[in-house]
């Protein structure tokens, strides 16, 4: 069944002419929905209401379509996803990538994506905005998945697609300048790569070793699919990945072996608690962070104007 057809359809019959044809589509991380409350004539559409979307069942995440507009004048129609899918719900990647190509059917041309995600570059602190430049997502390591596995979801579209352009030089040139009209501190963005896992769990400090020893900065459970169904349908791609905690990578391992042995000769034993990452955390730095994300978005957005 051709669910694009209907999608559009009811968007077509909900929205006003003038929301009809957004220039820029957004993405929202965990905590980061409060990115569509600045939109002036706002139209939300649950995600229930439209074919072919599947349901958000993660905490932080909303589900619906935020239409309005952005930034000052008439404003730039913008569309806003809050709430994504993800694969560790059980969907499908095809689930997963269905909004954004319902995103380019609506005329989308620059896509902006936010995450949350764990730092692995010690160098990043938490609340640190991360412009990506590239990702790793090797299909073995995220359950053997890739989003554009099987036909082609277009005749005009490459089998082979190419992604050392993935991320827009043009967007996160924005990025950096809207940072500066902001006055933001330089340390506030950073630059580096994603790696993308399939979650639901967090790396384990081994898994955490890898990921920085092949050249990724960051690492989260969403966006990669995002952007390649985004690639495949033409768009210009910015990711803005929000640093929510740090990637514990331990120096050495606690050893246990040296503890029972202290304890059996009776020499003092130094208490070691792991540190660990919660949800939680990740929505609490997103709630934090989310003014400066959105205004570092909504000045990107007028300065693409
Ligand atoms: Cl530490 N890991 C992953 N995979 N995703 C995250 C994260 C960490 N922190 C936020 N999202």
């Amino acid at each position: 069944p051709d669910t694009f057809s209907s999608t559009l359809d009811v968007l077509n019959s909900i929205l006003p002419a003038h929301l009809r044809k957004p220039r820029v589509g957004i993405v929202c991380g965990s905590g980061l929905s409060t990115l569509a409350s600045t939109l002036r004539d706002a139209v939300q559409v649950p995600y229930s209401a439209l074919a072919g979307f599947g349901k958000s069942t993660v905490p932080g995440h909303k589900s619906a379509l935020a239409f309005g507009l952005l930034g000052p004048g008439a404003g730039v129609p913008v569309v806003a996803m809050m709430g994504r899918f993800h694969a560790y719900e059980g969907h499908s990647l095809s689930t997963v990538t269905y909004p954004i190509r319902v995103l380019a059917k609506l005329g989308v041309q620059n896509i902006i994506i936010t995450n949350a995600a764990g730092a692995l570059n010690p160098n990043f602190a938490v609340g640190t905005i991360t412009v990506i430049h590239d990702h790793l997502a090797i299909p073995n390591m995220t359950g053997g998945m890739n989003a554009l596995f099987g036909p082609l979801s277009s005749p005009d579209h490459p089998r082979f697609l190419p992604l050392s352009d993935a991320y827009s030089a043009k967007l996160r040139r924005l990025a950096f300048l809207a940072a500066h009209d902001l006055a933001l501190p330089d340390a506030a963005l950073a630059e580096g790569t994603y790696a993308w896992v399939s979650g639901p769990t967090y790396e384990t400090p081994a898994e955490g070793r890898f990921l920085r020893a092949a050249g990724a900065d960051v690492v989260g459970m969403s966006t990669v699919p995002e952007v390649l169904a985004a690639r495949e349908e033409g768009m210009e791609v910015l990711v803005l990945s929000l640093v929510t905690n740090a990637v514990v990578i331990p120096e050495a391992y606690r050893s246990i072996k040296e503890e029972v042995k202290a304890e059996l000769a009776g020499r003092p034993v130094a208490q070691v608690q792991a540190a660990t990452v919660s949800h939680d955390e990740v929505l609490a730095v997103g709630r934090e962070k989310a003014e400066v994300m959105k205004g570092v978005v909504a000045r990107i957005i007028e300065l693409l104007d």
